[in-house]
């Protein structure tokens, strides 16, 4: 396959300009063809900014004129299962934007729809292209941590509520911070552990400050309608014995203005993801057995980087379709438990 390939984005908003045209533009070996966004005056600025030919509302009128190879989808997550499913239906390969979908039904389904049509799905889980991540990921084959019985996930925001966009908005979003931001690093600690069996999860939600503030350092949102959860605790248990904890929160008063991280504690040494560290104690000393200086933050382009590699047949590992499934399927386990204030088994 050494054409060039064609590719089209659905929903051109931000995430679409700063991670998805801005890579496909990097590489000779793909034609950025189209943009289609249900706001046509959008998909048209968007097009106009990066030199694209065509510009759509209505996606199916641009498979028809543009034919394309790859799709990106980045609408927000009410419409990636339908985006998706067109996509492969129209035989492209696809990147669409975490979550998968609103429902582990949905994700499952868009799993079985790739392998029918033999086609890429992959997911923008993009910490887990980070080198540290890859780092910890070896050392943990390696058993360099032992057995990780402790793992805690942290993905925090001190009055971080997204301002733009949909994101407080439980019907077009499915939630809020765990299916936002807390999926990142629920996903780079499952990818470091290699996916263990879950066994049980527990979890509790609040929404405290979203619908009571109006204003943070990510600008504005209007209380009167927002729907979604301020926080998640959840302890996802494994059928190996171990737990993982994971907090998530957009708006939580913490004293740093954010956390992103992962902990792993094993029996012979624990590791934090970013920057990857890992320590253990020897004859009573503290002791580092590895420390990178900084976090790698070049994970988005490393993200979209693995799809077209994998995409072009090289053998790149990619954040998968039946990842994705078992991701969204722990996020509703945790909202599931949540909700009915009990342990829920999977
Ligand atoms: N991987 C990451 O770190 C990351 C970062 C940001 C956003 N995201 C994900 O990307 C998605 C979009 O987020 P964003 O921040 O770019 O939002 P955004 O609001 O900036 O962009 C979404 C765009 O989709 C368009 N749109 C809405 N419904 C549509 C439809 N039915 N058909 C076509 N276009 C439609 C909107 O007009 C808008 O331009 C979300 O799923 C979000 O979770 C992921």
């Amino acid at each position: 396959m050494n054409r060039k390939l064609r590719v089209a984005i659905i929903g051109g908003g931000q995430v679409a300009e700063t991670v998805h045209a801005s890579y496909y533009l990097t590489r000779e070996d793909l034609d950025l063809v189209a943009v289609v966004d249900s706001h046509i005056d959008r998909a048209k600025a968007f097009a106009e900014r990066h030199g694209i030919p065509h510009a759509f509302s209505d996606a199916a009128e641009m498979y028809l004129q543009c034919q394309p190879d790859i799709v990106s989808v980045c609408t927000p997550n009410r419409f990636h299962h339908q985006h998706v499913l067109e996509a492969l239906g129209n035989g492209c390969h696809v990147m669409c934007e975490k979550p998968p979908a609103m429902t582990p039904e949905q994700a499952a389904e868009m799993r079985d729809a790739a392998r029918s049509a033999g086609k890429v799905l992959a997911y923008d889980f993009h910490h887990r292209f980070a080198s540290d991540t890859q780092l910890l990921r070896d050392e943990m084959v390696a058993g360099t941590l032992g057995e990780v019985y402790v793992t805690t996930a942290k993905a925090l925001r001190r009055c971080g509520v997204p301002g733009w966009g949909v994101f407080t908005n439980k019907e077009l979003q499915g939630g809020g911070p765990l299916i936002d931001i807390g999926i990142h690093m629920l996903d780079a600690a499952m990818y470091v552990l290699g996916f263990p069996a879950v066994r049980r999860v527990s979890a509790n939600a609040f929404q405290k400050i979203g619908t009571h503030k109006h204003c943070g350092q990510f600008g504005e949102w209007d209380p009167a309608v927002f729907t979604v959860e301020d926080a998640v605790f959840a302890t996802i248990e494994f059928h190996n014995g171990g737990i993982l904890r994971l907090e998530t929160s957009f708006a939580l008063n913490i004293a740093a203005q954010s956390v992103f991280n992962v902990e792993f504690c094993g029996d012979k040494a624990g590791a934090t993801l970013f920057p990857a560290h890992i320590y253990t104690d020897e004859a009573g000393e503290l002791v580092t057995l590895s420390q990178r200086e900084v976090a790698d933050d070049n994970r988005h382009f490393k993200s979209m980087h693995a799809f077209v590699e994998h995409v072009r047949g090289a053998p790149v590992s990619i954040a998968d379709a039946e990842q994705g499934f078992l991701i969204q399927q722990l996020v509703a386990a945790i909202y599931l438990a949540a909700e009915h204030g009990t342990s829920i088994d999977l």
